[in-house]
């Protein structure tokens, strides 16, 4: 069994994207391995959320995290501000951490160009947290997507520094978690790229989207004028919404449309109808369990203090050995 640790950004609104990139991989993960799961709400603050969004992003992203099949009583899911030994080990990683090494982050520096008015200290040791999120529960590995893949290696970065100035192998050098297959890359509704929320208005389908909104929604998605000869291939947009039916659809339906698609004789509104309704089938028992675990707060409550229960557990015993490392010593 390896540690593994993952932190979850307090966003809510979680679309099929989400959930075939990351969710699907922690379901899969949390049954064979001792993961850690929390929603990162310390980060979060780099961008001044209002108390009032913060406690409601916190609150909708872990019913739905919940809702989609984390399971509390396989993984140790918690919000990082109830583990408050995750910030002494940030303060005792940022004593070593360079403000050279720092800046030269791709995020930071991204982050410096497209918001010039708030470039502060929590967005520089952005890395530094990140790293203590992990090594304080002595991870092995942290799944990560292509744009994390630096401050992965800032962590190893930071625990090799640690173990080489105290002369001691503590922390292990966390890798990157790999999938055993490809992940299935879900694209939007807008003819291109994938599905994602800052694409704009309508691109993406929500787990929670009512069924109207999710109607329209695919029915609006970016079409052609149609096939003009047998067996063409398929331009990008259309090939999106196969996709999309290829997921949520039966082979059968999927086989169905590809050969009218073949023949020159589909039907762009026949064909979104059906896509829409089993998208529909598909997202509806989520929503409902995203509802009803949102509106279950003592349930949420409960599951909130076991997994900082659990976690402090781990995180403590980490930082009482750090202690003890760097010098902080009982006389
Ligand atoms: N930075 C991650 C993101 O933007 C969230 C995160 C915070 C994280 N701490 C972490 C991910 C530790 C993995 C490990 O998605």
């Amino acid at each position: 069994m390896e540690t593994v640790v993952s932190g979850i950004r307090p966003t809510g609104n979680l679309h099929l994207g989400n959930y075939f990139g990351a969710i699907k991989n922690f379901i899969r993960m949390q049954e064979e391995n001792n993961c850690y799961f929390f929603i990162a709400d310390y980060h979060s603050l780099t961008t001044h959320p209002t108390p009032e969004n913060l406690h409601g992003n916190v609150k909708q992203v872990l019913a739905e995290y919940l809702a989609t099949g984390l399971d509390p009583e396989k993984a140790t899911i918690y919000i990082q501000s109830d583990v408050p030994e995750v910030i002494e080990l940030y303060l005792l990683l940022n004593m070593n951490a360079y403000l050279g090494e720092l800046e030269r982050v791709t995020s930071f520096k991204e982050k410096v160009r497209k918001q010039p008015e708030n470039v502060n200290a929590g967005l520089l040791t952005y890395p530094t947290l990140m790293a203590a999120d992990v090594i304080i529960h002595k991870a092995a590995k942290v799944p990560v997507g292509k744009d994390q893949e630096q401050n992965l290696e800032m962590m190893r970065t930071f625990a090799r520094r640690f173990n080489r100035m105290y002369k001691e192998d503590y922390f292990p050098i966390p890798s990157a978690y790999n999938f055993g297959e490809a992940l299935v890359k879900i694209p939007g509704l807008d003819g291109s790229g994938k599905m994602g929320k800052s694409e704009g208005e309508g691109n993406a389908i929500f787990l929670n989207d009512e069924p109207k909104v999710l109607q329209k929604k695919i029915m609006r998605a970016v079409t052609d004028a149609g096939p003009t000869e047998m067996d063409q291939e398929k331009p990008e947009a259309i090939e999106n919404l196969f996709t999309l039916m290829k997921v949520v659809s039966t082979p059968d339906t999927l086989e169905h449309f590809d050969d009218l698609y073949n023949k020159c004789e589909i039907r762009y509104g026949d064909f979104k109808k059906q896509l829409a309704e089993d998208m529909l089938k598909f997202t509806t028992p989520f929503r409902e369990r995203i509802r009803d675990i949102y509106s279950n707060t003592d349930y949420l409550r409960k599951v909130a203090a076991q997994g900082a229960e659990k976690a402090r557990e781990s995180a403590s015993k980490t930082i009482k050995e750090v202690r003890e490392i760097i010098g902080f010593r009982q006389f």
